[in-house]
């Protein structure tokens, strides 16, 4: 979810796809007379959001990026949307994941997860998480394949490769999209510069996106690590899933996001893709959405930034999460291990990558909750 394809040049959502070991799910029954564990109610916020992902991950973020409607509708358009053009001719060199092979983008099985969580809002540093893949830490250093891991940069970390480390904390991460990337880049429109001397289509309307973010709707991305999760067994409980409100999958979204955008723009531009039309992963299609959202020359160094305007944009990205008689997709249950189960409203909760499916009780004891297996 940390992206910066002209402040640092790489991006940290999940970079292949990743083993999901299918066990038999078995979902805990919680005792009738259950309490939850939940973080500190002094502090305790309800917070929805987005996450893209493949399916088999599940809809609990445990070690996860996941964005409010603004931070995920930036980081499709600056990312995951843009690749079928950004990637045409592949250059990018950068450290980090590739976002041309991003399975985000481009991977079977994905899925948009909208969840409303609980958090504990003393907010740590964010942490960008990401599926390991061959052992390598995007960040340096070694994981376990298939599973996510979590990095917080130092400040200013970001400057230098490899980025400097700090220790992340269990209080959810947060950052401000805006705040961090957003606030000295895209308002100046795509120009030319000594580093940029000829920017292409796609790099004009990726500062174009930019241009979009404002102090008052910045865009929060968010971390939410396993460490600080109220369904693990004991330690410090400082996030919950409260619920999961609709999983649809990602190439309904597309549509149903792009129908909307493209519903903006000249019927021309779509018209003159001819079989192309409606393929979301063509570079004459994606042209069109950005032309759409972005206004007809926001591709040319120079040109003018238009298109619709960040509300609009935002409701054509939520869209999918309406009914269906609405306009919206069609819901999705959460998987569970190789099963299907009913959304969860609330713990217990298995744990995405497979793991034993936990169920909270009581403690006798300290008439505090504990998590038996
Ligand atoms: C969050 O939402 C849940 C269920 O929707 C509710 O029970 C809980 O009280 C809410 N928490 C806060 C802090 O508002
Ligand atoms: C790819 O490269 C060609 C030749 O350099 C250029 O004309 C074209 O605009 C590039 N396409 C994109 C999407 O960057
Ligand atoms: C975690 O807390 C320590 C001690 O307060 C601090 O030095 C560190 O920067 C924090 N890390 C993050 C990611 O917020
Ligand atoms: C959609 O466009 C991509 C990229 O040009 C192409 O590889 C793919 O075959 C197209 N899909 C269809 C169904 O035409």
């Amino acid at each position: 979810m940390f992206t910066a394809i002209f402040v640092v040049g790489f991006a940290t959502q999940p970079a292949t796809l990743a083993t999901f070991a299918t066990q038999p799910a078995t979902v805990a029954t919680a005792p009738a007379d259950q309490v939850l564990r939940r973080p500190d109610t002094r502090f305790a916020r309800n917070i929805t959001v987005f996450h893209v992902n493949q399916h088999s991950f599940g809809a609990v973020p445990v070690n996860m990026n996941t964005a409010d409607l603004t931070g995920d509708l930036f980081f499709d358009l600056l990312e995951v949307l843009i690749s079928p053009l950004l990637c045409q001719n592949h250059s990018h060199k950068l450290p980090g994941p590739d976002p041309c092979t991003n399975p985000e983008a481009m991977g079977a099985d994905l899925v948009v997860n909208k969840v409303t969580l609980e958090v504990d809002s003393r907010f740590s540093g964010y942490a960008a998480c990401n599926v390991c893949v061959e052992g390598q830490d995007p960040f340096g250093g070694y994981c376990e394949d298939g599973k996510y891991i979590c990095d917080c940069l130092a400040t200013g970390g970001a400057a230098s490769w490899p980025p400097k480390l700090r220790p992340c904390n269990t209080t959810v991460g947060f950052e401000e999209v805006y705040s961090l990337m957003g606030k000295g880049i895209g308002h100046k429109g795509c120009r030319r510069s000594p580093q940029l001397p000829s920017p292409t289509p796609a790099q004009c309307y990726v500062e174009g996106v930019f241009g979009k973010l404002t102090a008052a709707d910045g865009g929060a991305w968010y971390s939410s690590l396993e460490a600080g999760f109220c369904g693990e067994e004991g330690g410090d409980c400082t996030w919950r899933v409260a619920s999961v409100d609709k999983i649809v999958s990602r190439s309904c979204h597309v549509r149903v996001f792009g129908e909307e955008v493209q519903r903006a723009g000249a019927p021309e531009c779509l018209d003159a893709c001819g079989k192309d039309r409606t393929n979301v992963t063509s570079p004459c299609w994606v042209s069109c959405l950005y032309k759409a959202a972005l206004g007809p020359d926001a591709g040319h160094p120079d040109g003018k930034v238009g298109g619709l305007s960040l509300e609009a944009l935002k409701q054509a990205w939520a869209k999918p999460f309406l009914g269906e008689e609405s306009g919206g997709c069609p819901a999705l249950e959460e998987w569970a291990g190789g099963q299907r189960r009913p959304l969860l409203n609330s713990l217990p909760v298995l744990s995405p990558w497979g793991g034993r499916p936990r169920t909270l009780l009581p403690s006798r004891a300290a008439g505090t909750l504990v998590a038996a297996l």
